[in-house]
């Protein structure tokens, strides 16, 4: 009897814990991540595809490809979804040519002057893929390669790990950088990106995200309103590296405390916008390296849409999609020209290797380099 009893209760038991580990599993995988091919490389290796969704029915896709965001549906002001990135239908025409659509950025997100920077007396030579400069990592950046992916239970919302390790010496930059990256797609329609890297050698680190966005979803961007907290920007020679200073915006066509359309003085006779072609520079705000705080705000006021960006860094490159051209046809056959996007790349200041004056870029081994940056999404009626 005493035996049956034993069985009885341990019945019970497995009963119970296999409900509690049924719950358990169910909690873990239900994370609002789907999960499908988005075809291979050219070494053959499978890209995937993952479908980040909240609550709210905002939506990211995201490839392990480059850790490109391929599409990002947030509402209107109707409570209508729209995709707010430009970018392809499918992994091939990524891989054929992109000006960095919606990618991750390393090793150095903009630009190296002339390829070379000097670290504790050795002298780095890059890849010059932005003749005479180095742009964004180099010829095979991180916007290219294959990233791990994992799909995390985070509590704030459906998120993607993706997890990279850049061996030393990949694109000519110092020590094996173990970097990860999560998306994080939270509930109030923001899209989180958390960025950490170690390195076993000193090296230069600046990671970002290049997004371009166009909160109406169609057309060009000159009737988005900006505003960016920002005092100084970093004016540059005709080659886009920083000349060094750091200039007040006061009085510049470069103010934009108060918000103003993108396109209200773009074309204006200005030397740094002839550089640029439009805006195309590295704001620098008035903080401490680390603090997290609002860079900047963009509304577009035919569809309500609001984006506002955050991050620990301390510049942000606004750049106005000037290089788009008309020859590149994106997502539902959208050709994309001359200012059909732009772009919000919290960042350090480009060229900071050969800037002493600017924050150090310099990562160590036993530091941990961590970036911060916030896409938050909402409407203004
Ligand atoms: C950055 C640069 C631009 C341009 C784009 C990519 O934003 O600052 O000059 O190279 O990337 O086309």
């Amino acid at each position: 009897m005493g035996g049956l009893l034993k069985c009885a209760v341990n019945l019970l038991l497995c009963f119970f814990a296999a409900i509690l580990l049924g719950c358990a599993s169910a909690s873990r995988t239900h994370t609002n991540v789907a999960q499908q091919p988005f075809g291979k490389t050219k070494e053959g290796v499978d890209v995937f595809l993952f479908t980040l969704r909240n609550a709210h029915g905002a939506e990211a896709r995201i490839s392990n490809y480059g850790g490109i965001v391929v599409s990002l549906k947030v509402p209107d002001r109707n409570g209508k979804l729209g995709d707010v990135v430009l970018g392809y239908d499918n992994l091939d025409d990524y891989l054929k040519e992109t000006p960095y659509f919606g990618a991750l950025i390393g090793r150095y997100g903009n630009r190296i002057a002339r390829g070379h920077f000097t670290l504790d007396g050795h002298e780095y030579t890059l890849a010059t893929n932005n003749y005479p400069n180095a742009l964004h990592g180099g010829l095979k950046g991180f916007d290219k390669v294959v990233w791990q992916p994992l799909i995390l239970a985070s509590p704030d919302g459906p998120s993607l790990k993706l997890s990279y390790l850049s061996k030393d010496g990949e694109e000519g930059y110092p020590g094996n950088l173990s970097v990860t990256v999560i998306y994080t797609l939270l509930e109030d329609d923001a899209l989180r990106v958390d960025y950490t890297a170690t390195t076993d050698k000193d090296t230069v680190v600046n990671l970002t995200q290049h997004s371009y966005f166009n909160l109406a979803g169609k057309g060009d961007i000159l009737n988005h309103v900006v505003m960016m907290p920002a005092d100084k920007f970093t004016p540059v020679d005709s080659t886009l590296i920083p000349t060094g200073e750091l200039r007040p915006v006061e009085g510049t066509l470069f103010d934009f405390r108060k918000p103003t359309a993108i396109g209200a003085r773009i074309n204006q006779d200005d030397e740094q916008l002839k550089f640029g072609k439009g805006y195309d520079h590295n704001w620098v705000f008035n903080k401490q390296v680390g603090e997290f705080t609002q860079l900047a705000r963009v509304y577009e006021p035919g569809t309500g849409r609001v984006l506002e960006v955050f991050s620990t860094e301390p510049g942000l490159q606004f750049y106005s999609g000037n290089f788009l051209d008309g020859s590149l046809k994106g997502k539902g056959g959208w050709v994309y020209q001359f200012r059909n996007g732009f772009c919000m790349e919290p960042q350090h200041f480009p060229d900071s290797p050969n800037q002493p004056s600017f924050p150090s870029v310099v990562l160590k081994p036993g530091q941990t380099y961590k970036n911060l940056i916030v896409y938050k999404f909402s409407v203004q009626k």
